[in-house]
């Protein structure tokens, strides 16, 4: 039996903190009840909804919002260098990973204090500090919508690239991330190149290099830099970083001496920093109404209080266009916009 809430309020359950409405609101904590959802949803639009902090609601949801309540963790084998584990779609991402510390079990601590739960973390290929998920991914398992059937996804099945997967791509709304198994190493493999981690763990005083003070460096970093949402309404970064032409790059590096980017290894492509290109542009720290760009991090839009999905929308909007205007790139959302 599955309860179906009405004209509910998605305020909660966005880290935007934007006042939209769902038509219907369904939690589920199995497969069977996922079914019993979609069996209802019809030809309706719909939503599997996480943790909310990769989503920017335009306006009220006239549609189904299906809340992922799986939850569970599981090894489900080992071998000599190797654990494999196995997370539910409803599992704290952050809460994984500490699982994951406490355990010696190494691979995701970069990615420590991301927000959202595990089942999204495949949709973007959550990325930071020099890992991403498709680093420590073995498998998954996903509701196919469609054939109405459990199926797995490999590594080569998601095809992930920068902060993207099938599931974002081809495959979008089709599928239910149910759970995620990780290969994580029981013999480190520390990565400290990344930003500002090597200097942190300097400032921390730290001899004896481990994975918990890897995480904890890196959540010192995060948390002087990114808003936390429980204070200021944000989904983290709102654009990617474009990717551009070695050529284009040096064309623009002739222009504006200090642009910043990185060579993508492999290719004749640079990684643009998308927060300086909107530093440039005069946005950072820019504020209409209670839609704005954060003050420490351009790349960060938020929402002060009591903003609109459309206005923070139509913000995001402009800084596309004057970043295209000034530089020629155009930028494009990371989040997802319902
Ligand atoms: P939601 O926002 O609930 O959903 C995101 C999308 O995934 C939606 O389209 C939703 O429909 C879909 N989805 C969710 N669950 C499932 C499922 N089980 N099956 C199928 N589809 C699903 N991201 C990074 O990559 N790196 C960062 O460093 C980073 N830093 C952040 C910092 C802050 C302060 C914030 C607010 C966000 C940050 N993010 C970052 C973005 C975000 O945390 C991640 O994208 C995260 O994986 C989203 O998880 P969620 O559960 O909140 O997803
Ligand atoms: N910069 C500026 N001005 C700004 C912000 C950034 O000039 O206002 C420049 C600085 O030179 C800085 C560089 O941009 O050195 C990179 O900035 P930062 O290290 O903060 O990282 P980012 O490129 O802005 C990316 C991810 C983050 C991830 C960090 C760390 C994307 C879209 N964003 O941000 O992911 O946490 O690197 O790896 O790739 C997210 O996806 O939501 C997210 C927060």
């Amino acid at each position: 039996m599955i309860n179906v809430l009405n004209n509910t309020s998605l305020k909660p359950y966005n880290t935007f903190g934007i006042e939209a409405t769902t038509k219907h609101f369904v939690t589920f904590s199995s497969v069977e009840e996922l079914s019993a959802a979609l069996d209802q949803v019809g030809a309706d639009r719909w939503l599997v909804l996480g943790g909310g902090s990769n989503l920017l609601l335009t306006g009220d949801f006239d549609g189904w919002t299906l809340k992922n309540e799986l939850k569970g963790v599981e090894l489900v084998n080992e071998d000599e260098d190797y654990v494999y584990v196995r997370a539910a779609a409803g599992q704290s991402w952050n809460g994984f990973v500490q699982y994951a510390i406490d355990r010696d079990w190494a691979g995701i601590e970069n990615l420590s204090l991301i927000p959202g739960n595990v089942g999204a973390a495949p949709m973007q290929n959550i990325g930071a500090y020099g890992v991403e998920i498709k680093d420590v991914f073995y498998e998954l398992e996903a509701y196919d919508q469609v054939e109405r059937r459990v199926c797995v996804f490999t590594l080569n099945d998601c095809a992930f690239g920068y902060r993207e997967s099938v599931f974002k791509g081809k495959f979008k709304g089709r599928f239910v991330i149910l759970n995620v198994t990780f290969r994580l190493c029981k013999k480190p493999v520390f990565h400290t190149e990344y930003g500002a981690i090597t200097q942190e763990l300097e400032k921390m005083g730290i001899e004896q290099l481990s994975i918990r003070s890897i995480s904890e460096a890196v959540i010192r970093i995060r948390q002087s830099k990114l808003p936390d949402p429980a204070q200021i309404g944000n989904a983290g970064s709102f654009f990617k970083n474009p990717t551009i032409s070695d050529e284009q790059f040096e064309r623009l590096q002739a222009e504006f001496m200090d642009i910043v980017g990185h060579h993508v290894l492999g290719t004749d492509t640079t990684k643009l920093a998308a927060g300086w290109l909107i530093e440039q542009c005069g946005w950072k720290g820019f504020r209409r109404g209670d839609a704005g760009v954060h003050a420490q991090q351009a790349l960060v839009l938020v929402n002060y209080g009591q903003a609109r999905g459309e206005e923070i929308y139509a913000l995001s909007g402009e800084i596309i266009q004057s970043v295209e205007e000034k530089f020629g790139v155009t930028l494009e959302r990371e989040v997802n916009i319902i």
